[in-house]
């Protein structure tokens, strides 16, 4: 395995706020993380899931090392990632610990079955994805947790949660498809007819 860490010869020129004021113009999809088996399980919301590599089948998430599931995570090398629909937003705050919800709490009024390794995987999610962590790097504040997919469960939902500007957005494919469609396309509902033009 290769890892460059080089050191940083220019110095810091951007504040904090600056820069979280930039990732908020970062539309992410939203996730929920899991980790753990039986009561000993933990979980949280995330938008820092990206594909790595299809083959094999790998993708990454940015943890941080604070939050309560890292720790399982890291324990039992497996983890589910749960891509959300757009009426999730009720699953997505639970598992940002909104209320004080800790551990195994975050879990109720949801449906969650298991796979191969044991993770709580998301019954209704847009796909529920079982992962084996190959690799961790553990930088600043967090760790960027490389996991090989083992199983997968997809949803034929076509609505997905998004989260842009600090709030959840809904995407609706069916809907937002024929949007996009009347605005990029000169149809006929675009472009009125010579015979509608009269
Ligand atoms: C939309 C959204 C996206 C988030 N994405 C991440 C993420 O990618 N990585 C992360 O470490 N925390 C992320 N968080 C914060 C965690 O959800 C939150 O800190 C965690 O669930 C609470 O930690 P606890 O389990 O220790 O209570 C995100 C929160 C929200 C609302």
């Amino acid at each position: 395995m290769n890892s460059v860490v080089r050191d940083i010869s220019i110095e810091r020129q951007v504040s904090a706020g600056a820069f979280r004021g930039a990732m908020r113009q970062l539309t992410g999809g939203v996730s929920v993380i899991t980790a753990g088996r039986g009561r000993d399980i933990s979980g949280m919301t995330v938008t820092s899931v990206s594909s790595l590599s299809v083959e094999p089948a790998t993708l990454i998430v940015s943890i941080n090392r604070e939050a309560s599931s890292w720790p399982l995570v890291k324990r039992y090398g497996f983890f589910g990632v749960n891509i959300l629909t757009s009426d999730q937003i009720d699953i997505a705050e639970r598992f940002t610990g909104k209320g004080g919800l800790k551990g195994a709490e975050r879990f109720a009024g949801a449906e969650w079955i298991t796979r191969a390794s044991g993770a709580p995987l998301l019954a209704g999610a847009l796909a529920a994805i079982d992962c084996e962590v190959e690799d961790i790097v553990e930088r600043h504040s967090h760790a960027i947790v490389i996991g090989r997919v083992l199983d997968l469960q997809l949803s034929t939902r076509t609505a997905a949660l998004a989260y842009w500007q600090g709030q959840y957005v809904a995407i609706d494919r069916d809907e937002d498809a024929v949007r996009l469609a009347e605005v990029s396309v000169p149809g006929p509902r675009a472009v009125p007819s010579p015979r509608a033009a009269r």
